[in-house]
C-alpha cells in the first residue's frame, strides 16, 4: 500500500524552488489526503455473518470494502449501505479458493485509493460427511479460504494496520475447540484460526494493533445448506441471529477482546471441554454427528 507522505516528501525534493512546485505539491498532497483514505476490509459480506458484520462497521461510520464471488449481492448491500448515508462500499468480487485472491483485493483497493485500517476475515465454509467420502477438492478448498486467504489477508495489511492503530477480526467457530468427526476439516481448518490469530494478537499488541477471533456456535445462515445439513441438526436453543453475531464481534475488537463467544451457552463450552478427557469429546462428538447423517 502506498504511504501518501513518502510520495510528498519525494515529490517535494524533487519539484525545486520553481513556481511549478507549489502545483506539484498542491495536488500530490491533495492526492496523499485520497490515498489515505481508511476501510475496513471484510470478506464474505455476500450473505450471513458478513452481511451483518458490513451493517454493523458502516452504521458505525467505517466505509467498508466488500469481499465475495457473488457480485450481485455485493452490489446490493453497497447500494442499502450508501442509501443509509454512509460512504459507499467498494465493492471487490473475488473467489477466495484463488491463490492470487489477496493481490487483487490490494490492487481494488490502491485504485480506490483506500488504505486498511480494520480486516474482518469472515468468509468460510464446511462440509458435513465423512472426510474420506467427501470430494476432496472442495474439501482442499476450506483450507484455501478458511485458512489460506484468511492468513494472507491478516499478514498482507500490516503496515497499514500499525500506521492505523486498527485491528483484525477474524471468524472461528466454537468448532475450534474441539476435533469435528463428521465435519473433519471444517473443526481443523477452525482450530488453525483459533491458534493462529491468538498467537498473531500477542505479535501485534505492541504495536497497537488489535486482533479478536470470533467463535459462533450455530447461526441460522446459508451455511448449513452449503455444509449440507439435513434441517434441525443444529440444536436451535444455541442458535443465535446473525446481526447479534455480528454486534458483538464488533464491540469485541472495539473493546480489545481476545476473544468474544456470541450467546451465553457458547460462552461456557470451551470452559466445559477442560473437564473432559479429548478421546472423550471424540467419541462423543463422532457419534453425534455421524449418528446424524
Ligand atoms: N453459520 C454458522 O453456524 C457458523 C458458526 C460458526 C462459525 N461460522 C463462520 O462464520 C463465517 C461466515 O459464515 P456464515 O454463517 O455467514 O455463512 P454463509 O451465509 O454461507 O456466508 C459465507 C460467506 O463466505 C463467502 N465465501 C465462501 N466461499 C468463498 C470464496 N471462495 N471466495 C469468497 N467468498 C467466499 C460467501 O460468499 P460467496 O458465496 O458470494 O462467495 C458468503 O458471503 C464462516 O467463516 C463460518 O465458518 C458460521
Amino acid at each position: 500500500m502506498q504511504d501518501g507522505s513518502h510520495v510528498i516528501t519525494s515529490l517535494c525534493f524533487s519539484s525545486g524552488a520553481n513556481g511549478q512546485g507549489a502545483v506539484v505539491f498542491l495536488f500530490v498532497y491533495a492526492r496523499a489526503v485520497i490515498v489515505s483514505e481508511r476501510v475496513t476490509l471484510i470478506t464474505g459480506a455476500s450473505a450471513g455473518i458478513g452481511a451483518e458484520l458490513a451493517r454493523v462497521f458502516a452504521a458505525r461510520g467505517h466505509r467498508v470494502a466488500l469481499v465475495a464471488r457473488r457480485a450481485d449481492r455485493l452490489a446490493a448491500l453497497a447500494s442499502e449501505i450508501a442509501a443509509g448515508g454512509t460512504a459507499a462500499p467498494i465493492v471487490i468480487a473475488c473467489d477466495l479458493h484463488a491463490a492470487d485472491a489477496s493481490d487483487k483485493i490490494s490492487a481494488a483497493l490502491a485504485e480506490a485509493g483506500a488504505e486498511v485500517e480494520y480486516v474482518v476475515n469472515n468468509a468460510g465454509y464446511g462440509l458435513f460427511g465423512r472426510a474420506a467420502e467427501l470430494d476432496r477438492a472442495d474439501q482442499l478448498g476450506i483450507i484455501d479460504v478458511n485458512i489460506r486467504a484468511l492468513t494472507d489477508l491478516s499478514l498482507r495489511f500490516t503496515d497499514s494496520l500499525i500506521r492505523n492503530r486498527g485491528g483484525i477480526l477474524n471468524m472461528g467457530s466454537v468448532a475450534g475447540f474441539l476435533p469435528g468427526p463428521g465435519m473433519a476439516t471444517y473443526y481443523a481448518s477452525k482450530a488453525y484460526v483459533l491458534s493462529f490469530t491468538e498467537a498473531l494478537r500477542q505479535e501485534l499488541a505492541p504495536r497497537g494493533v488489535r486482533v479478536t477471533l470470533v467463535c459462533p456456535g450455530p447461526v441460522p445462515t446459508e451455511f448449513q445448506n452449503r455444509a449440507g445439513f439435513k434441517p434441525g441438526f443444529d440444536s436451535a436453543i444455541l442458535n443465535v441471529p446473525p446481526a447479534a453475531v455480528a454486534k458483538q464481534a464488533y464491540h469485541g475488537l472495539m473493546a480489545n477482546k481476545r476473544i468474544v463467544l456470541p450467546g451465553l451457552g457458547i460462552k461456557m463450552v470451551p470452559t466445559a471441554l477442560r473437564f473432559f478427557p479429548r478421546g472423550f469429546i471424540l467419541g462423543a462428538v463422532g457419534r453425534f454427528q455421524l449418528r446424524k447423517r
